[in-house]
């Protein structure tokens, strides 16, 4: 054939396509949610096959195993006595809870690892909701926070290097930086869940920290997967209230979402490959059919093709890991 035009030439070589490779995916780019229990014991998690329910020990030992492998943030998730579960929350912000003593000693042990705590309350109350419950059944926005600001606080504190409101509610960024500010923590950032989805894929998480509501949905304060532009005008807010980071969350369903972000902020993008992500691709490796580690790495790539710079992902440990040269 006469062609001229072979784009194939550019495939040609494993050196080739390392020159004209346009997305790059390494452990700098990773950050590690990991799951905190009060307990001695490191517990398994039956909805999250080789994730654990660490305690304050098991916490530290894994997380600065992440480290080493270049990864530079984790983030924390409690599960929380049953009996520590109220209607008001308290305590979300109780200085000597257990977000607080894992940051503490998070930071003790490995400086240089930036800690991120989830802002929302669901893990403390009572109802299993993101925010605060009136007796009618309806989310409270303002009252919620309030409630947010307190808990920010606590955390900033202990020593957290990086907020990360996941509540959804209106007007939290701005308040939450004012909240800091005023007490002087002008350096620890906000990463926002902006464009957060009503998503059944969160299942498995709710599974680890028994934090599934205890009635209706998330639906009044998560976005409708069903939505774009509101997408960008949430991404819009919460850039102009002050947040360093946003996020969209979950990731592999809505690329787009990622995509659309990244073509109108100038703000940093994360993406989070939630639960339900990581035990599809866990249950589809189990099968024998499709190969783990190849499957997971393709997904990165593709989330960090789509436009975020850093990914949230179960998978982060492994994935320094393989990527080792
Ligand atoms: C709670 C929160 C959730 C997740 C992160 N923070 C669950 C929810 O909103 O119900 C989900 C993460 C995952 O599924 O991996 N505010």
């Amino acid at each position: 054939m006469n062609l001229p035009i072979r784009p194939r030439r550019n495939r040609k070589s494993a050196a080739m396509r390392d020159l004209v490779r346009e997305t790059e995916l390494t452990a700098a780019h990773l950050i590690y949610p990991l799951f905190v229990h009060a307990g001695a014991d490191d517990q398994p998690i039956n909805s999250m096959p080789s994730c654990k329910r660490w305690s304050l020990d098991g916490l530290v030992k894994e997380a600065g195993e992440a480290h080493a492998l270049g990864i530079p943030a984790v983030v924390l998730f409690p599960a929380i006595a049953d009996k520590l579960k109220t209607r008001g929350c308290e305590e979300a912000w109780n200085p000597d809870g257990l977000v607080p003593r894992a940051i503490k000693a998070l930071k003790a042990a490995h400086p240089s690892l930036m800690v991120i705590t989830d802002i929302a309350l669901d893990p403390y109350n009572a109802d299993g909701q993101d925010g605060l419950v009136a007796d009618d059944g309806r989310i409270l926005n303002d009252e919620t926070v309030v409630a947010l600001c307190k808990q920010a606080l606590c955390h900033a504190k202990a020593g957290a290097d990086i907020v990360a409101p996941s509540d959804m509610m209106d007007g939290r960024i701005a308040a939450i930086r004012e909240a800091l500010d005023m007490e002087s923590f002008t350096e620890v950032s906000i990463l926002s869940y902006a464009a957060k989805y009503a998503s059944a894929y969160y299942g498995p998480f709710r599974g680890a920290l028994d934090s599934a509501p205890r009635s209706g949905d998330k639906k009044t304060y998560q976005m409708d997967p069903a939505n774009a532009r509101e997408a960008e005008r949430e991404a819009k807010i919460d850039e102009a209230e002050g947040a360093d980071i946003l996020m969209v969350k979950p990731a592999t369903p809505y690329l787009d979402i990622i995509h659309r972000l990244r073509q109108v902020t100038p703000l940093p993008i994360a993406a989070y490959q939630v639960s339900g992500e990581y035990l599809m691709i866990k249950s589809a490796a189990a099968s024998g059919w499709i190969d783990e580690k190849k499957v997971v790495l393709e997904t990165l790539i593709g989330i960090r093709r789509a436009g975020a710079d850093m990914i949230l992902t179960y998978f982060a440990k492994d994935v320094a890991g393989w990527l080792i040269p």
